[in-house]
């Protein structure tokens, strides 16, 4: 594969219907794995807080936290396209503030950054990409809004709440985002959604009928424990393996059988 993916590419994959793969990663060593398997963008997560952090949730994820760990994934990534979150409090608070810290995750490395909201969020997401900075959107359940929410929980499930989240969708394209996350919603309102926009769709807790599918890496790895929606599928187990070896380890190191002749000078 030659070059960097861009969101040329992302429009032309939604217009042929071919699936955009995304997934999350927080430094160089995983995303150079999750880049040469062929991932087209990876997002460094304000996920990042609950699987790498041991943070019970998103919410006091800084701008330093995002701006290092964007950097890590930037360096060991080659053609993926790299997408940073906004964390909470970099956008709310004011435009100005908002651009400005849109700004650092692109210095930082990342070509594009998401923010969480939907026609709320019109004019900030306007400012940012204002300044050529590529937006993706996410709409849904907003981890960032879990207190307002009343937990992690499915949304537009009634006619209302459907209704106002294709508003935010078309919001969310009419602002000038070139992407949106839909998570946590009911397949048919996200295929619905996916349908009405010409700006490609990412899914995550909302079913196959979006433009692409993004998951968290320690959930599909078979690392993360803490809790399992019912979305995420595990596509390795890796916790085990990895368990095992640093057993082995320690056996290693406590019996003296490490290091042996062949790894001393
Ligand atoms: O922070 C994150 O990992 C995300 C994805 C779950 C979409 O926003």
């Amino acid at each position: 594969m030659a070059g960097k993916l861009t969101i040329l590419d992302f429009a032309k994959m939604k217009s042929d219907g071919r699936k955009i793969v995304m997934v999350t990663a927080y430094d160089a060593a995983f995303a150079a794995i999750f880049d040469e398997a062929g991932a087209d963008m990876l997002l460094v997560g304000d996920s990042l807080g609950m699987v790498v952090l041991g943070l019970p949730d998103t919410l006091s994820v800084t701008m330093e936290d995002m701006v290092r760990h964007t950097g890590a994934a930037a360096r060991g990534r080659k053609h993926a396209f790299l997408v940073a979150d906004l964390p909470f409090m970099s956008y709310q608070a004011s435009i100005p503030e908002a651009v400005r810290n849109a700004g650092r995750l692109l210095q930082a490395g990342a070509e594009a950054v998401k923010l969480e909201g939907g026609r709320t969020m019109e004019a900030t997401i306007r400012a940012i990409a204002s300044c050529d900075i590529p937006v993706m959107g996410h709409i849904g359940l907003t981890p960032q809004s879990v207190h307002r929410m009343g937990g992690y929980r499915v949304q537009g499930r009634s006619e209302a709440q459907a209704a106002r989240l294709i508003d935010d969708a078309l919001a969310v394209q009419e602002a000038g985002a070139f992407a949106v996350v839909l998570e946590g919603m009911p397949s048919g309102l996200a295929s619905e959604i996916t349908e009405r926009l010409s700006i490609p769709t990412i899914g995550i807790g909302a079913g196959g009928g979006c433009d692409g599918q993004v998951l968290v890496m320690h959930d599909l790895l078979g690392l993360f424990d803490a809790f399992r929606p019912k979305f995420v599928k595990r596509f390795g187990e890796l916790k085990g393996p990895v368990k095992e070896a640093a057993l082995a380890y320690a056996d290693a190191v406590r019996t003296g059988a490490f290091p042996d002749e062949d790894h001393s000078f």
